[in-house]
């Protein structure tokens, strides 16, 4: 934990107008990053048990626990969670899949590996997040799923998701990677769906070396995820040996990992309340600011893990691009400000717009039975936002309430700088 700053300090880093330069290195930085204390005694027991102690194992078990669900299947990231979970499905090529359209790579790679078709439901207006309303127009006769993303550790309004995934007998999983452990009308993400998909990587909530994994209630479903990512779809015939029923990957956590993610589990619910606390004091000292929005914090998110702050600023009040504001932000003090275009997966995943445009496998005619377009206009909500978009992403356990004051400082004085 970072040293709590005194009020003398904080007052002395707090910086005059045009001078927020004086802050450089004073907000806590993402790394190094805060690890549980008994991080390295289990990866210690993994060295000195001779690599053989179903650490993996004792990690699925100990998170699902702490989650309340029934499985957890564990993987080297998300990005593997999600092709995991897209194999075990088994749905057809060219069915579609609904996914949110503001987001990593990650939440499409395996609908893609399987063939079906991503369909982005738009962002609600002044969100990054979908809801049942941008959802709904999208369903089609070969819809089979819908993929949400909590981003930044906002968590979508489920309930109406659910019913209406429940009234066209969709599939509903999360992708809970920027939201771990916030929750939803006291309901903790990742038991808000039929499956949930998280990531460990370093740079996450809960972090580890790298790390994933899919949980869910369904006892089948885990069985094939497992058989798919552990076993490679292989079974063991006596006297022939593996023979491969399906495609299978090798898709296992690392011990090492799997020892590492162990010990964030103990320390993640600390962090994620301090993240939410140091959230809800940082929230309405942005909101004064002029011209920019923080992103809104919904009723129904009692939890927030904030993995990410974003801005919205308003293009009319500043003289300055998102770029320019997010590059004095960093350049004032601000660790990891900058701009998030990249994440609006329809103008970013150039390989699908070309595909599409040469009807090329999955959108060969058949399978695909409509004609599909992507592009930066194709969710107007989640362009027009992230165009003006401003993030960092180190809001941490390392952060003080004395911390949020100094953010806001820099926000207003750089915000001040640049306004008509
Ligand atoms: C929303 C989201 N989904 C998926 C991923 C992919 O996770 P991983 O890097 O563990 O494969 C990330 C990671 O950045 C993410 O933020």
């Amino acid at each position: 934990m970072a040293e709590r700053l005194t009020d003398a300090t904080a007052a002395r880093l707090r910086p005059s107008a045009g001078h927020v330069e004086e802050t450089l290195g004073a907000l806590p930085t993402m790394f190094p990053r805060t690890v549980g204390p008994n991080c390295l005694k289990y990866v210690q027991e993994v060295i000195s048990g001779g690599l053989k102690v179903n650490m993996a194992e004792r990690f699925e078990k100990a998170f699902a626990e702490s989650l309340g669900v029934k499985h957890c299947v564990t993987t080297p990231g998300c990005t593997s969670a999600l092709a995991t979970l897209a194999a075990a499905l088994e749905f057809e090529p060219g069915d579609e899949v609904i996914v949110s359209p503001v987001t990593d790579f990650g939440t499409i790679q395996g609908l893609c590996l399987e063939n079906y078709i991503p369909v982005f439901a738009d962002t609600e207006a002044g969100t990054v997040n979908v809801s049942a309303e941008t959802i709904e127009p999208c369903i089609t006769d070969r819809t089979r799923a819908v993929l949400v993303v909590h981003k930044t550790g906002l968590v979508c309004d489920m309930d109406p998701i659910n019913e209406l995934a429940r009234r066209h007998n969709l599939f509903v999983c999360e992708d809970a990677c920027q939201a771990a452990f916030s929750e939803y009308k006291g309901r903790v993400v990742g038991t808000l769906a039929d499956a949930a998909a998280f990531s460990f990587d370093p740079e996450k909530t809960m972090s580890s070396d790298i790390g994933g994994c899919v949980v869910t209630d369904d006892d089948a479903l885990a069985s094939r995820m497992r058989f798919i990512a552990h076993d490679r779809g292989a079974v063991w015939i006596p006297g022939f040996g593996r023979y491969h029923h399906e495609m299978g990957y090798s898709y296992r956590m690392p011990e090492c990992t799997a020892a590492i993610c162990l010990g964030q589990l103990e320390v993640i619910h600390e962090h994620a309340a301090h993240r939410d606390r140091i959230a809800r004091l940082l929230w309405p000292l942005l909101s004064e600011i002029p011209g920019v929005t923080p992103l809104p914090i919904p009723d129904n998110v009692n939890l927030f893990s904030c993995w990410m702050v974003g801005l919205w600023m308003d293009p009319s009040q500043f003289n300055c691009t998102a770029e320019e504001l997010s590059q004095q932000l960093a350049d004032a003090g601000i660790p990891g400000a900058g701009t998030a275009k990249y994440y609006l997966m329809p103008e970013a995943l150039a390989f699908l717009q070309k595909r599409t445009e040469s009807r090329s496998h999955q959108f060969s005619i058949p399978p695909a039975s409509r004609t599909y377009t992507y592009g930066a206009d194709t969710c107007p909500n989640a362009k027009a936002y992230l165009e003006n978009f401003v993030r960092w992403a180190s809001v941490s356990e390392k952060y003080q309430p004395e911390h949020c004051e100094l953010v806001a400082d820099i926000v207003r004085t750089v915000a001040d700088r640049n306004r008509h």
